[in-house]
Parts: C-alpha cells; structure tokens; sequence
C-alpha cells in the first residue's frame, strides 16, 4: 500500500502498535508528521522550534505546521457534538498523520490552556479517535533554564492517558530559547539543533521498525 491510498481510519487508529505494527505504519513514500504549536504569540519560541524542527526533519519526514491553532474553540461540556468545524478537521488531520508532533509553551510549570483545549479535543472518544495509539513527539523551549520540561511531562502523562504513545519528552527541551532564536524567528543554537536532528534519527528508526515490509 503506498501514500494515497490508505486504509480507512477506522482501521489504523484504535490498533495498538505492539499488537499489529503493520497496521500502525503501513508501507509509505513519506512519514506524514503533524506539527502543532501552543502558543499563536507574534514572535514565539515555540512556533520557532516548530519550524526548525520541520526544516531538520529529514527525508522521508514531512512536517506539516498546523495554524488553526488560535481558531480552536474551548472545549465544554457538551463535548462539542456535533464537532465545531475546526475541530473535526483538525481531529480528521491528526488521525490520518503518522506522527504528531507537539510543541509546548510552559505557563506556571503546566500546559497552556490553549494546548490543553486541543489535546482534550483530540481525546474525546468518538471515531476517528485521533489519539488512539497515535505515536506523539513532545518538544517544548521556553526562556527558562528547564525550557519547558515541567509542562512535557505534564503533556506525555495527559497523552498517555488518552491513549498516545509518547515515543519521546524530554528529548528536546530548549531552555534560555530566547538566546537561540534569530531575528527570523529562527532557531539558530547549535546544541538545540543538534537534539532535534538526533531525536528525528530515532524516531524514524522507531517508524521503520514498525512499518509493512512490501513484498517485492
Ligand atoms: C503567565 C506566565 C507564566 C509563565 N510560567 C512559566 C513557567 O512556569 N515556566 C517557564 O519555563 N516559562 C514560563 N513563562 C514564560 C514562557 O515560557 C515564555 O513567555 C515563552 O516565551 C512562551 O512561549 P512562546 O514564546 O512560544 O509564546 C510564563 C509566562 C507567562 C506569561
């Protein structure tokens, strides 16, 4: 099976990955990669990580950086059913990712409220069930010296309980980020940068470990 023409997302989403890897990550010209960023500041550390890990993300990666962030409504007690617009695609577009990657600010040792908003959106238990067995990447970078470690964790353990697999926190966490971003919002500090490329090189021997072998 190749890119575009998946299987339905019934099938992929509540498959644990031990259990069927085949299913998790089939055969692919590309490693689909989900970006989201939670903070929509003008000049944010973390959009700028955002997109310097997309900019190392390596062949075969593909690392879309999602902006509906600031669109995303809160969630209540409802559960939002039907799902507000946004939502739903945003549900559809990380059940169909192979990788989601999620970039965290730190507010008072916690998540923001506004990454909080997407990861209980994501977590509502009605197909496609996006975080099924959904492999997460968590980076964060904040002008701390823990740069953002408290609310990782906080993140991995939220993910882990909506039935994520975490395959990485901690790995990458920027602190005193404002020291390594440029005047372009780029992330231009070697040691970061040097993280970022190693944890791709695990996570892609990670996605290959579990992916269809196609029969020649
Ligand atoms: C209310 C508030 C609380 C904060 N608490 C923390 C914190 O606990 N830990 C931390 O590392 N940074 C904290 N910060 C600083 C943020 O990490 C910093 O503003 C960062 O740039 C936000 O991410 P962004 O640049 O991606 O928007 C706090 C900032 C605000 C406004």
């Amino acid at each position: 099976m190749v890119r575009g023409e998946r299987e339905p997302a019934e099938f992929r989403t509540p498959v644990p990955p031990h259990i069927c890897p085949a299913i998790r990550f089939p055969a692919m010209e590309y490693i689909d990669v989900l970006g989201i960023c939670g903070s929509v500041r003008a000049g944010s550390l973390n959009r700028a990580l955002l997109l310097t890990a997309r900019e190392l993300a390596p062949a075969p990666f593909r690392v879309e950086a999602w902006d509906g962030n600031a669109e995303v409504p809160r969630v209540d007690a409802t559960m939002g059913r039907p799902f507000p617009p946004v939502v739903a695609a945003l549900r559809d577009r990380v059940a169909a990712a192979d990788v989601l990657l999620l970039v965290t600010p730190e507010l008072n040792r916690s998540i923001p409220g506004a990454m909080k908003d997407i990861v209980d959106w994501l977590g509502i238990l009605a197909p496609p069930r996006p975080l099924a067995g959904k492999p997460v990447v968590l980076m964060s970078a904040s002008p701390n010296r823990f740069g953002g470690a408290f609310a990782q964790l906080q993140l991995a353990d939220l993910l882990r309980r909506s039935g994520a697999e975490v395959l990485s926190d901690l790995d990458v966490a920027v602190g005193y980020a404002h020291r390594h971003v440029d005047d372009h919002g780029v992330l231009v500090g070697e040691e970061p940068r040097h993280d970022i490329a190693e944890l791709w090189q695990r996570v892609l021997t990670h996605v290959q470990s579990h992916r269809q072998v196609v029969p020649a």
